[in-house]
């Protein structure tokens, strides 16, 4: 939600914050704008729109001043509009912010009955008067944006430009992620890492409460009371390429295409020599030893959530212990009974979704032990956590997953078999069935990759459609639902997934000739089952796309088309099967017009509630 990127050293700092709204802009894309100093003051382009219609309002302009904030925005308060995007700016202060000001309607009312006036319907602007009133009163510009944050409730992560300290910015963070990153005689502001590593790889995160001063060649950081504090830098290790589209038309299908080579590099981490062993690093081992957990809970958003679904049969299969899942914006309010012995697990691809981040912390509150199972490095997620699994996927630029899932997927059987190996709850015969099946699943991708263009041609055959329903029994069922959330989110098309064994008690209401109707199955114990539903779709008209694996030949009924993936153990066959399903949603895109890479109201990280 939102990207936040500034820049303080001795550059023109518009090429530099371009680049870095560029690659923050699946954050959030709806409008853009930006603030740097130009002889007298402030200079700010805002517009509605993406990066690229910032670019083209700036045209040649080029700035006297080396220091500027920069803003792409996904809406809270207000409507998307020049009006509200940001840099805010009120009597010579900007501000750019990600996040929302619980009590900004008292503040702004307070403020009106000073005489204050907006301009727009944001929570933000509350804050540049606040800063602004501070200031009037003469205090130094990092004093007023720190006392101006203590009159404010809700999360933020924030830089700040003051016309009155023209070489200077500030940043502070509560309950929103921003790093730091620290160059020669430069420092950069971003809300995550991955737009940090063109300019630099030493970075330093920001908690909670912290304000940050920065000057060409210092930094000092004090918390909300004023009391200086201490963060270590650290050198991020940047082992991926930069979020290019490498040829591909959009990141989405240039990623779906690279989970074989993504989930290799996943596996590379924790089966580094033999096909057939899965080793966890030691402090893994320690960890699960001291913890002993009687149950495990996995929470998460969204695809994310089906991961964790998908991981409930992998763990009760592997480990023989009880496993809920639960929704991360559900659980952290019920609120959820935990103890020392329940292992809360919460998955996150960019570690820094709101609600996922919550859950942890109520977890915490608990004293329950937190495994993350996160992507990106240093995240609120992996910082926060007791013990954090990374997927190793890469950066995953496109707003619908894709390599991020099947890369949480590979982490749910690798801590599930490695951990078998202190449990000893799997014949070890079987341990190594599930090790070996899972180390040929890259290449296996690879061929249920060829699906391609018959995807292609359904997406063009169905691209009038209203409506789809996805139907999976066991390991499957998780794969219906991402299935029909990715046709959601890319296509704007109606999606229903289902457990087929439920269809029966209502959503079979919704099949006739006019409903196309994708059925997964593979050779499992619940193929028979699975056969009966194909049935009882086609008794009634729907169109089936079957997506199952090779060894199943004939179908009890004739279907629109079988779309095959190749056969493997039944606990892995989830990372093939969505495959298809991921390209269908792809197409029904592209063949729909849209921009597959930002999809309408949505952001790749839901950093707010
Ligand atoms: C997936 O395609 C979605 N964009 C979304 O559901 C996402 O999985 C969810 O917001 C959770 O994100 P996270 O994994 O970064 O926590």
């Amino acid at each position: 939600m939102c990207g936040i990127f500034a820049y303080l050293g001795w550059r023109n700092p518009i090429p530099i914050l371009l680049e870095g709204l560029s690659l923050l802009q699946y954050r959030g894309y709806d409008s853009a704008g930006l603030a740097v100093f130009h002889e007298t003051g402030l200079h700010r382009f805002r517009c509605k729109g993406t990066i690229h219609d910032l670019r083209v309002a700036i045209g040649d302009f080029c700035p006297k001043g080396q220091v500027g904030i920069a803003h792409t925005r996904w809406a809270t308060h207000g409507t998307p509009s020049e009006l509200n995007a940001h840099p805010h700016m009120v009597s010579g202060v900007a501000i750019v912010h990600n996040g929302i000001i619980e009590n900004h309607f008292e503040l702004k009312s307070k403020l009106l009955d000073t005489g204050a006036r907006f301009e727009s319907e944001t929570d933000t602007e509350v804050l540049c008067h606040l800063v602004a009133a501070e200031l009037s009163i003469g205090r130094r510009f990092f004093d007023a944006v720190r006392e101006s944050l203590r009159k404010v409730h809700g999360s933020y992560a924030l830089a700040v430009m003051s016309d009155r300290e023209p070489d200077v910015l500030v940043a502070a963070r509560n309950d929103s992620p921003l790093v730091i990153g620290i160059g020669e005689k430069e420092f950069y502001i971003s809300s995550d890492v991955t737009a940090l590593l063109p300019f630099t790889n030493t970075v330093l995160f920001l908690e909670d409460g912290d304000v940050a001063l920065l000057k060409r060649e210092s930094i000092e950081i004090q918390n909300l009371a004023g009391s200086r504090v201490e963060r270590s830098t650290r050198v991020i290790h940047d082992e991926f390429s930069p979020a290019e589209c490498h040829g591909y038309a959009h990141f989405m299908l240039k990623e779906i295409y690279e989970q074989p080579f993504a989930l290799k590099r996943t596996l590379s981490h924790y089966m580094p020599d033999r096909n057939d062993l899965i080793g966890l690093p030691d402090d893994c081992l320690e960890f699960f030893e001291q913890v002993e957990p009687k149950r495990l809970v996995c929470v998460a958003c969204g695809t994310s959530y089906y991961a964790c679904l998908e991981g409930k049969f992998v763990l009760e299969h592997t480990l023989k212990i009880p496993v809920e899942v639960d929704l991360a914006s559900e659980f952290r309010y019920r609120p959820p009974l935990l103890d020392p012995q329940s292992l809360v697990i919460l998955v996150s691809q960019s570690g820094e979704t709101a609600d996922t981040v919550g859950a942890l912390r109520e977890a915490k509150r608990q004293e329950a032990p937190t495994l993350g199972v996160c992507n990106v490095p240093g995240s609120t997620l992996a910082r926060e956590c007791d013990f954090v699994f990374y997927t190793h996927a890469g950066p995953e630029i496109g707003v619908a997953s894709t390599k991020a899932f099947t890369s949480q997927l590979a982490a749910f059987v690798v801590l599930a078999v490695g951990w078998s190996a202190i449990r000893k709850a799997l014949a070890p015969d079987r341990k190594r069935e599930i090790a070996r099946g899972l180390a040929e699943i890259p290449h296996l991708m690879e061929h249920t990759l060829k699906l391609d263009s018959r995807m292609r041609a359904l997406s063009e055959q169905f691209s009038t459609a209203q409506n789809f329903l996805y139907l999976g029994r066991g390991p499957l069922y998780p794969i219906a639902l991402e299935g029909a959330l990715k046709l959601k989110e890319v296509s704007y098309v109606h999606a229903e997934g289902c457990p087929a064994g439920e269809i029966k008690h209502g959503p079979i209401a919704l099949v006739d000739e006019n409903m196309p109707v994708f059925i997964l199955a593979q050779r499992d114990h619940l193929l028979p089952k699975v056969l009966n539903n194909l049935q009882e779709i086609h008794t009634r008209g729907g169109q089936i796309l079957a997506v199952t694996d090779h060894s199943i030949e004939s179908l009890s009924c004739p279907v629109v088309d079988q779309l095959k993936f190749p056969v493997t153990d039944w606990l892995l066959g989830a990372f093939l099967a969505v495959i298809p399903l991921q390209l269908f949603a792809y197409y029904m895109a592209v063949v729909r017009g849209l921009d597959v890479d930002k999809p309408r109201n949505l952001a790749k990280s839901v950093t707010v509630e």
